[in-house]
């Protein structure tokens, strides 16, 4: 299947282990190249707007696919190339509508953000993802309904101390940042855990000097706080004490293109199943901006593991996946006429 080898050439860019295209990199790059030549034999008109986001477009654009194409290190085969690659699918047999490769959405959805920012704003917007949770598998259905997306906030805490000789200051005198950072990462935990519904995760600790011999002078510490509502976001960044860098608002899904995605698969007699998001999208930069936007969710395998080289679908499901997506696609062009 074209989706699948199509996949598997992105995977390969930038070796292993897993998908390695970070945003802003040379593999991104090569990414975004490889979709454009895609788009092109597809017969796509082709553009990069002033943020580097590629766009297809066919005839009326007015009706939007896509997602990105960048990745976390040692990344997933799935996450955002296959909104990618299954919406070029998707406008070519419609012949209509555009796809987006948004730039850089893991490290804070800078593509889509700067798009919506310039005020380019589809009538419609509809994503296809891989789901990266268990739900769909333990339901043992191959496709599902977003019904909205979490709220995210991400900032970085810096902990002083004073650095000095590891073998000549006595424990009770040192001013040792990673130990202070230490107790913060687990009270970053602990205030997650009392939160229904919320997460919150510490990926990164840059440690100054570095050296194995020197007390820590200063300790940076990352932090990934969501939420599925405002409430609860605030409380949780207000506990962990951070100035967000990045924050996305908790946002529902659009009822119009929802029954697009939701009247194919009753079409296909496939149970409607709905399921919120607890991973960021930039789905949610175009609904937060106003955008009728919606989600199909593709089922995960592996217990639902993502931002991993373990990250995997079925080949019968991503096949389903883009015959639903395109379907619907299809659909909401005809409602926007
Ligand atoms: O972090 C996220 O939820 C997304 O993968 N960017
Ligand atoms: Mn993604
Ligand atoms: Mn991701």
């Amino acid at each position: 299947m074209k989706v699948l080898e199509r996949l598997d050439e992105l995977y390969a860019i930038g070796g292993g282990p897993g998908a390695n295209r970070v945003g802003g990199s040379a593999e991104e790059d090569r990414a975004h190249e490889l979709a454009a030549g895609w788009m092109e034999q597809a017969g796509l008109a082709v553009e990069v707007d002033p943020a580097g986001n590629l766009i297809g477009r066919a005839g009326d654009g007015r009706v939007w696919t896509g997602s990105h194409l960048d990745t976390v290190p040692h990344g997933g085969r799935f996450d955002g190339a296959l909104g990618v690659v299954a919406g070029i699918e998707a406008v070519a047999r419609a012949g209509e509508g555009a796809v987006v490769a948004f730039r850089d959405e893991e490290r804070g959805c800078g593509g889509s953000l700067a798009l919506v920012g310039r005020g380019e704003l589809p009538a419609c917007f509809v994503e296809l993802h891989i789901e990266q949770g268990p739900v769909l598998e333990r339901r043992g259905v191959p496709l599902g309904i977003v019904t909205g997306i979490t709220g995210m906030a991400r900032g970085t805490r810096v902990f002083e101390g004073r650095e000095g000789h590891a073998g000549t200051v006595p424990m009770e005198s040192r001013q040792d940042a990673l130990v202070a950072a230490a107790g913060y990462v687990l009270r970053v935990r602990d205030a997650a855990a009392a939160l229904e519904g919320a997460v919150a995760t510490v990926g990164r600790l840059t440690v100054e000097p570095g050296a194995g011999n020197v007390i820590p002078s200063r300790v940076e510490v990352s932090v990934d706080a969501r939420a599925p509502d405002r409430k609860r976001l605030n409380r949780l960044v207000a506990q962990l004490g951070i100035e967000p860098a990045f924050r996305l608002e908790p946002v529902p899904m659009a009822p119009a293109p929802r029954a697009a995605l939701e009247q194919e698969l009753l079409a296909r007699g496939l149970p409607v199943v709905e399921l919120p998001s607890g991973a960021g999208h930039d789905a949610a930069v175009l609904a937060g901006a106003g955008v009728p936007t919606a989600m199909l969710f593709v089922r995960s395998l592996n217990g639902g593991i993502s931002h991993s080289p373990a990250e995997s679908t079925a080949p019968g499901d991503v096949e389903l996946a883009v015959d639903v997506l395109s379907a619907a696609f299809a659909r909401l062009l005809g409602a926007s006429d």
